[in-house]
């Protein structure tokens, strides 16, 4: 691993910025273009391997996109695409092969599981869950044939912590690639690769880009991995379009001053909704009681956005509590400025069997929120008076 000694804000600000360049333009300019000229032959071959090629193959907005998150990230290199699953998909496409086999922690994101269990397996690659946090099942699970360790942490929207040093260190004893879907860690509060993981993965739509106005996805890590994954990227051609990334560039900016502030936020929503008569169960890893707060704490910086309750009452009174909420906005999606409250049984989980949210821990009381960068208290006394929608307890009555 290479890198320089900024810290992250300073990454994420600068992270591609040539500081020698005169007279260049500050803003990251866009190359909408698909297609780039060239004055002789010769020169289109140099051309072909560059971002000066052809759009599908690399764009330079692209590439301030991808060199800024490898920065964060601390890897060789990034890639950006179309979409969050549009990584995901592509990525273990790019390294798997018909008869492989994966090993996936059974909490991550719904539409990766709908991947792994029901499309994956016509292109002869099975898929085997495990406990997220049972580690011996994880080893127990691995086959001749496996080839990759699938991983999430935080968990969406469980917020369970994965010991990054202990999968790590599975996958090495195994000679298994691993791969990290971070997005709920953010490069400003995790560094996976650093305990090891191959292969760092961001739904860029989310804390990224963090606005709420853009779709994409980012792989970043070792450079034999990331040239892999390019080729594959270019034939199915998922690329992202160059004034996405350019937005995403400018997301980037500002993505360490919106995080704090998440964390912050979301780590006092929490402790209030812990004190709550009507709340059954938070579900914040920065919480002091959180059974995971210890391996959160060596591993996090902070304990980032999400934080997600369950209801003390019935599915139908977590529903009433979204509804009611004026400041939190009922949508589903996460890590932009405006803080958004869902169902996951309901958006993020709807298309999982129940009897597997179920082993997950998803319950029909849950409601996830995303905390946003508004001022605290004033989502503080948004819950406390969406959270009067809770039907009173029942009272059994006794003979
Ligand atoms: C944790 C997580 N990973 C991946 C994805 C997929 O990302 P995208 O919607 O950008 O394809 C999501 C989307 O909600 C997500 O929450």
């Amino acid at each position: 691993m290479k890198r320089n000694t900024h810290r992250p804000e300073t990454k994420a600000v600068r992270g591609k910025s040539d500081l020698e360049k005169k007279n260049g333009p500050l803003a990251t300019p866009i190359y909408q273009t698909s297609t780039f000229e060239v004055t002789d032959n010769d020169e289109q071959l140099r051309a072909t391997p560059t971002d000066h090629f052809y759009t599908r193959y690399g764009n330079p907005t692209n590439t301030v996109a991808e060199l800024t998150v490898a920065e964060l990230e601390g890897v060789d290199a990034a890639l950006t695409f179309a979409s969050g699953m549009g990584a995901i998909t592509t990525t273990i496409m790019a390294l798997l092969k018909s008869g492989d086999h994966i090993v996936a922690q059974r909490d991550i994101y719904g539409g990766v599981t709908k991947f792994l269990s029901q499309w994956l397996p016509k292109l002869g690659i099975e898929t085997t869950f495990v406990d997220t946090t049972d580690y011996d099942q994880h080893a127990r699970a691995i086959r001749p044939n496996t080839k990759l360790l699938y991983l999430e942490s935080p968990t969406n929207p469980t917020l369970r912590i994965v010991d990054l040093k202990r999968v790590a260190a599975i996958a090495k004893q195994h000679n298994l690639l691993s791969m990290i879907d971070a997005t709920f860690g953010t490069p400003i509060n995790q560094h996976p690769a650093e305990y090891g993981i191959d292969v760092v993965m961001h739904s860029g739509t989310k804390y990224l880009g963090g606005h709420t106005d853009l779709i994409c996805g980012v792989v970043a890590g070792r450079a034999d991995l990331i040239e892999k994954v390019h080729s594959t990227r270019t034939t199915l051609g998922n690329c992202m379009d160059p004034h996405a990334s350019w937005m995403l560039v400018r997301g980037l900016k500002t993505l360490a001053l919106r995080v704090d502030r998440q964390n912050d936020s979301a780590l006092r929503v929490a402790e209030f909704l812990s004190q709550h008569a009507k709340v059954q169960r938070v579900h914040y890893p920065f919480l002091k009681n959180d059974p995971q707060y210890a391996i959160a704490r060596e591993q996090m910086r902070g304990g980032g956005g999400m934080v997600s309750f369950e209801v003390e009452g019935t599915g139908e009174d977590a529903r009433r509590v979204s509804e009611s909420m004026r400041l939190f906005t009922l949508a589903p999606s996460l890590g932009g400025v405006e803080s958004l409250v869902s169902i996951p049984v309901l958006t993020s989980h709807a298309m999982i069997e129940a009897d597997q949210r179920k082993k997950m821990g998803v319950t029909e009381q849950m409601v996830r929120l995303s905390v946003g960068i508004e001022n605290a208290d004033d989502l503080i006394a948004d819950l406390e008076r969406a959270l009067e929608a809770v039907a009173a307890p029942q009272h059994v009555r006794v003979g």
